[in-house]
């Protein structure tokens, strides 16, 4: 799919579908008008529609107009209406320009055109990349495993083209309009990399295959990835990991990976580590069966983390950057965890295992003691980690927990912009008492109250220098479709995270 911005006016520009974009507005509606030829069939048309109310630029609205061959090249114009001007935003752009592409795309059209809508305070650059992000993640889809209908075959959108009369677009020009689109582009391939790691059934994917995913896209992106197996493991003591992966068939994994893009080799880098659970029935201390599947996407947390090195190798983005994925099956068999168990880590602190299916926190403790190694700038952790965090927020925001006010500050900051939203709770001290244990220094669960606290609170104690922690168990996984999230995996936080590492990158 290409997206490009070009020069051209809607009457000429040959496409099967022109979007236009109708922000509620009675007299913009009706300025609108002099851009039609008077007399014409869609000059009559749109005169209608503005009398009847039949469209009056309301969020949610849709129209399909039939221009004569005079009048325009496009083969019909689709209305989108934006809701009300005062409460444009990026987002707005996002959502309104998924819904013009998938109606495109739902006529049969292969060729798109639009006119990108003004969002005040905003740059031509900053709505472009919106609408490039709304386009890319509104149009994926999860479809491989669908057999092929030669008698319908799927058409798909080829292109879209941002249109300009005059050789700028809301300010830009044309060449910072094509920049701004193709580094929106690379950050969508890395959302829809995750997505896809996120949405591939458990029967294809092992911690060797996350292995095997972060090493090709560490060759094809140009960063470093080493990966340690069962001897490594068991040398390096990451005895969380080993733990979790004893009831599987399956080997476990620890993948490390590494960018240095910034100008000093050994500035101080940005840790990222990932929650990389293939399957997560629970373990001994097994699920209910209802909803199980949906443990597929357990390593949504490494995914996040390996498609946001890809996207920050891809931009070349100057800041140092070490990913870690802990990676692991949590299965029931004879050779598993038992409840009760207790492990010593390399840190020396030991952990009860209370219960088998507080796996996450077990394996994110190894990534957190070796993440001490390169004496961090931050640390952040991203996992799907506990049902508590679903219950507290919903599939709408990220959980965040930690010590890190100046990374959390930020990240809230770029949350709010990029739309993958994130709201602090609280780690109080008082919430520790949950997590002690009468036979090692911590237990790995707390109890029924406060569930993502406590999860948190267990990773805090493998952690000595400035952490940031993202509970991702909502927010990985969407249960219905809305306009550029898909049911299924959303690669939750790669946006987020990317457009972190640039601001990172962006002082020195
Ligand atoms: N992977 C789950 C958490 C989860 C739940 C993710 C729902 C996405 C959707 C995690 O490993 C888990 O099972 N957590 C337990 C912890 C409990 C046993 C302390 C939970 O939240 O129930
Ligand atoms: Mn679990
Ligand atoms: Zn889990």
């Amino acid at each position: 799919m290409k997206i490009t911005a070009q020069k051209a006016n809607w009457k000429k520009f040959k496409a099967d579908a022109l979007a236009c974009f109708q922000p509620e507005d009675k007299k913009w509606l009706e300025n609108s008008l002099q851009y039609y030829d008077k007399g014409t069939p869609l000059y009559w048309q749109v005169s209608q529609m503005i009398a009847s109310g039949d469209m009056a630029g309301k969020k949610d609205e849709q129209i399909v107009l039939y221009p004569t061959k005079g009048e325009s090249a496009a083969q019909r114009v689709i209305l989108i209406g934006l809701g009300k001007p005062e409460k444009m935003t990026l987002e707005t752009v996002r959502r309104t320009a998924a819904k013009a592409v998938k109606k495109a795309q739902s006529l049969k059209s292969k060729s798109l055109s639009m006119y990108l809508p003004r969002v005040a305070r905003k740059s031509g650059e900053e709505i472009a990349a919106a609408a490039t992000e709304g386009i890319l993640l509104g149009l994926y889809k999860f479809d491989k495993f669908f057999k092929q209908d030669k008698e319908d075959p799927k058409v798909k959108i080829e292109s879209v083209t941002f249109l300009s009369d005059d050789g700028k677009i809301l300010g830009s020009t044309i060449a910072q309009i094509a920049k701004a689109i193709e580094r929106a582009e690379t950050i969508c391939n890395a959302t829809i990399f995750a997505r896809d790691m996120e949405n591939e059934p458990s029967n294809n994917k092992f911690p060797e295959t996350l292995a095997k995913w972060a090493s090709e896209a560490g060759k094809k992106s140009g960063f470093k990835v080493t990966t340690f197996g069962p001897t490594e493991l068991k040398k390096n003591n990451m005895v969380g990991i080993l733990a979790v992966n004893q009831g599987s068939v399956k080997e476990p994994r620890f993948i490390i990976m590494e960018y240095r893009g910034a100008k000093k080799a050994d500035a101080q880098p940005i840790v990222l580590v990932g929650k990389g659970i293939t399957f997560d029935t629970g373990g001994i201390s097994i699920k209910p069966a209802a909803g199980m599947g949906d443990m597929k996407s357990d390593m949504s947390g490494a995914a996040t983390v390996i498609a946001t090195l890809k996207a920050a190798a891809d931009l070349k983005l100057p800041v140092n950057v070490i990913g870690l994925v802990s990676s692991a099956e949590n299965m029931p068999s004879g050779s598993a965890t038992r409840p009760g168990d207790v492990i010593t880590y390399a840190n020396g602190l030991s952990a009860e295992i209370d219960n088998t299916d507080a796996e996450g926190r077990l394996v994110l403790a190894d990534a957190l003691i070796w993440a001490e190694k390169y004496k961090p700038k931050s640390v952040i952790d991203l996992a799907t980690l506990t049902g508590a965090c679903v219950v507290a927020l919903g599939h709408v925001t990220t959980g965040m927990m930690g010590n890190d006010t100046r990374m959390m500050n930020n990240l809230k900051k770029i949350g709010d912009e990029v739309y993958e939203r994130v709201c602090e709770l609280p780690i109080y001290e008082e919430y520790e008492d949950l997590i002690k244990s009468d036979v090692a220094d911590v237990k790995n669960t707390g109890g029924r109250w406060a569930g993502a606290i406590t999860a948190a609170l267990f990773l805090k104690k493998f952690t000595n220098y400035p952490w940031t922690h993202l509970d991702i168990a909502g927010t990985a996984r969407s249960e219905a479709a809305s306009d550029y999230i898909p049911k299924g995996g959303t690669g939750v936080a790669v946006r987020l995270l990317t457009e972190m590492l640039a601001d990172e990158a962006g002082k020195k």
